[in-house]
């Protein structure tokens, strides 16, 4: 039942051509199943994904509605997918079964357990200090599920209430997603990294009035005081005019080993207290919430290119129906023998639509990791892969960076022979990367499957897949099915074959974002605006003669540190907000591991000196203001700033300064007020060229 490909309606020929795209060489080359073979025997797979792919598009209809009818639906309507992406022509909308009532939660736990999994292992988790580890049925998370929903119940939380979570990798972390989405509650979660600060405006920018937190967890030797975090955040809601009426605390750190001193011991009162809560209202009812298709499930905050986060909003219907079948396409879930592992926190959309909502949907058995990849040591990951002999493995290039710097017997000292896809998220796949994968991870018997989607779009867009796309460095990746991407060029026009140009979507699918939370017009400013008609990436791509796609970074003022979005804008508010700068300019520059790295230049009075002690402030104000990930590597005094006549930043020539290339090399500074402040900026870089 749970492996449908083959379950989906062919769809009459006639159909099958009215589709703008062309594979050229690629389709030729790669029709049948039998050419799917030659790429490799082991993975069935889409085999048909030329034919599957021209029939989703053909017919989306059909196509996903039929996915979706392998989920569980209360009431179905007679509606597909609907949608505007032309503000021309009227409000952008997205709607997908529109008037079916449906529930997340039950879908991911009861609908499972009818179906006799109810003993099977859900979770396996993993904690921070290598030993300490527990494990979930689907039955015995249902229960928790329920008792969870009880006391958000007991708490005032209604259907359509926001609740913000905050909480590390833990297993109550999906409980209380699957607590909010069992009661038509709208969860928010916020990553566990964030700052205080970052994690009060998201809980007044969402209007959660309950916030889910632990008292703290270890990260690798470092621990993090969660709790206190979570109170100064209330503090700071206050003086925002913001009142969060509501705080469930889990006590996290008893069950857990020490792996560092802790610089903080949590103050958890009774009534916060979450076994007190479940205690208290054991007698409350709390049963499934039937939800409207486009009823939200949640809300996630990504960067924001003018600085402040935008709350994505994803719905029910949809996004379950895009999990569901993403998970399984992409990953050839065979959830009677897997051991899958998706390595990304649920603070991050992976770890919601890969470690949550997909995994359970197609009930799968899932490794749940706390910790870091570096913790006690390198060989962490494999230790894990090993024990519990996981079979698809979901990890990012900024992790795999990380590891191949470490003797390769820190991975083969532990077997991998289960091993069969490696898929990775986040940024452009480099060549060393992929072939360290390959040869010392998979040695040569593992499918390496990039995949590139955005929270916005709730699930993959395009993806190498093994069996559609060869498996070697240097491929890229075809869309994911029923996902029509387009190229556009300067003018907005469309480019047909090979090219290079703004990558866009040209129709709707189920599980991409509705809305932004509270701000309906920047939805359709951001996404929409830019080219009318499509959805707008904010990502540059080229496209190959063999039709594939080759991701090649933000067009916007996005950098894409580790993995995550990070703000230029919101960087340089905070460092504006130091009481010596005149002004600040954040720019991206490369990093070995992180693939990309926040560089500031800064400009003080100058009747000031321009210190380590300055540095560290600002640093220190970053990582209040938004959290460790954002603070830059270097922070570099600026006499002056690039500017054109009209006032306006040339971030191209701090780039060039940032990523180190000679002083000769600036291309046209002709459009500048003041060229000398160029040369001032290559005399100041800390690091000497
Ligand atoms: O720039 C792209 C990059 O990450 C952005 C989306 O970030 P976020 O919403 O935080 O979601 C990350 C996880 C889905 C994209 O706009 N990105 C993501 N995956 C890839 C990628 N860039 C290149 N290749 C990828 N595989």
């Amino acid at each position: 039942m749970l492996r449908t490909l083959r379950l989906i309606p062919t769809l009459s020929r006639a159909n099958m051509h009215s589709t703008a795209h062309n594979f050229g060489a690629a389709q030729a080359r790669l029709k049948e199943p039998e050419d799917c073979l030659a790429f490799n025997a082991e993975f069935p797979g889409p085999c048909h994904y030329h034919q599957l792919y021209e029939e989703s598009l053909a017919n989306p209809d059909t196509f996903w509605t039929n996915i979706a009818s392998q989920l569980h639906f209360k009431h179905k309507s007679d509606k597909g997918l609907e949608y505007n992406f032309d503000q021309r022509k009227g409000d952008v909308f997205v709607k997908f079964m529109d008037g079916s009532i449906t529930n997340v939660a039950f879908n991911c736990l009861e609908r499972n357990i009818f179906r006799g999994l109810g003993d099977k292992i859900a979770y396996k988790w993993e904690g921070n200090a290598d030993g300490d580890y527990e494990s979930i049925t689907y039955n015995e998370l249902r229960t928790k599920v329920v008792e969870f929903s009880r006391v958000l119940k007991n708490r005032g939380v209604k259907k359509g209430d926001v609740v913000g979570i905050y909480l590390p990798m833990i297993v109550e972390l999906p409980i209380a997603m699957l607590a909010c989405a069992r009661i038509g509650a709208i969860h928010s979660v916020v990553f566990a990294g964030f700052s205080s600060n970052a994690l009060a405006e998201r809980l007044r920018q969402s209007g959660a009035k309950t916030l889910i937190t632990c008292d703290g967890f270890y990260r690798g030797k470092k621990h993090i005081p969660l709790k206190s975090i979570a109170d100064e955040a209330l503090m700071i809601c206050k003086n925002i005019n913001h009142s969060v009426e509501s705080t469930i605390c889990f006590e996290h750190l008893k069950r857990v080993t020490a792996t560092g001193a802790a610089s903080e011991v949590a103050v958890i009162n009774d009534e916060e207290n979450w076994d007190n809560a479940v205690a208290d209202s054991k007698e409350v009812s709390a049963p499934v919430e039937w939800c409207q298709a486009e009823d939200p499930l949640f809300i996630l905050y990504t960067s924001g290119s003018t600085g402040a986060p935008k709350g994505i909003v994803h719905t029910n219907a949809g996004y379950m129906t895009s999990a569901y079948y993403s998970m399984q396409v992409t990953f050839d879930a065979k959830p009677e023998t897997d051991v899958y592992w998706c390595m990304a926190d649920c603070g991050w959309i992976t770890g919601h639509t890969y470690a949550v909502y997909g995994p359970l949907l197609n009930g799968m058995t899932s490794v749940l990791f706390e910790g870091i990849p570096s913790f006690p040591d390198y060989s962490r990951t494999w230790k894990i892969v090993d024990k519990h002999q996981v079979s698809k493995l979901y990890t990012s290039p900024t992790a795999v960076r990380s590891m191949m710097a470490h003797p390769d017997h820190m991975v083969k000292d532990y077997e991998r022979s289960k091993l069969k896809v490696i898929g990775t998220v986040g940024e452009p796949m480099n060549p060393c990367a992929w072939k360290w994968l390959n040869e010392v991870v998979g040695e040569k018997a593992c499918a390496i499957v990039d995949t590139y989607w955005q929270t916005e779009t709730g699930c993959h867009l395009l993806t190498s897949h093994h069996t559609a796309v060869p498996q070697q460095s240097g491929c890229g990746n075809l869309p994911f099915l029923g996902i029509s991407p387009q190229l556009l060029d300067d003018n907005g026009k469309k480019i047909r074959g090979e090219g290079h140009g703004t990558l866009v979507v040209d129709r709707a699918w189920p599980g991409m974002m509705r809305t932004i939370w509270g701000d309906h017009k920047r939805f359709i400013d951001a996404y929409f605006s830019p080219y009318p008609g499509y959805y707008f990436t904010g990502d540059g791509a080229k496209r190959d003669d063999e039709g594939h796609y080759w991701v090649t970074g933000r067009v916007d003022d996005l950098m894409n540190v580790s993995g995550h979005l990070l703000s230029t804008a919101e960087i340089e508010a905070a460092i504006a907000s130091h009481p010596m700068v005149v002004e600040a300019a954040v720019v991206a520059t490369s990093h070995k591991v992180k693939g990309q790295t926040p560089y500031a230049f800064v400009t003080i009075p100058d009747t000031a000196k321009f210190s380590d002690k300055i540095v560290n402030e600002m640093k220190a104000i970053i990582r209040k203001k938004i959290g460790p990930i954002a603070v830059p590597d270097i922070i570099q005094f600026a006499p002056g700033l690039p500017k054109t006549r009209s006032g306006k930043i040339v971030r191209r020539i701090l780039r060039k300064v940032a990523d180190g290339e000679k002083e000769a090399n600036l291309g046209d500074t002709s459009t500048l007020t003041d060229e000398t402040v160029i040369h001032e900026l290559w005399v100041n870089r800390p690091i000497k060229l």
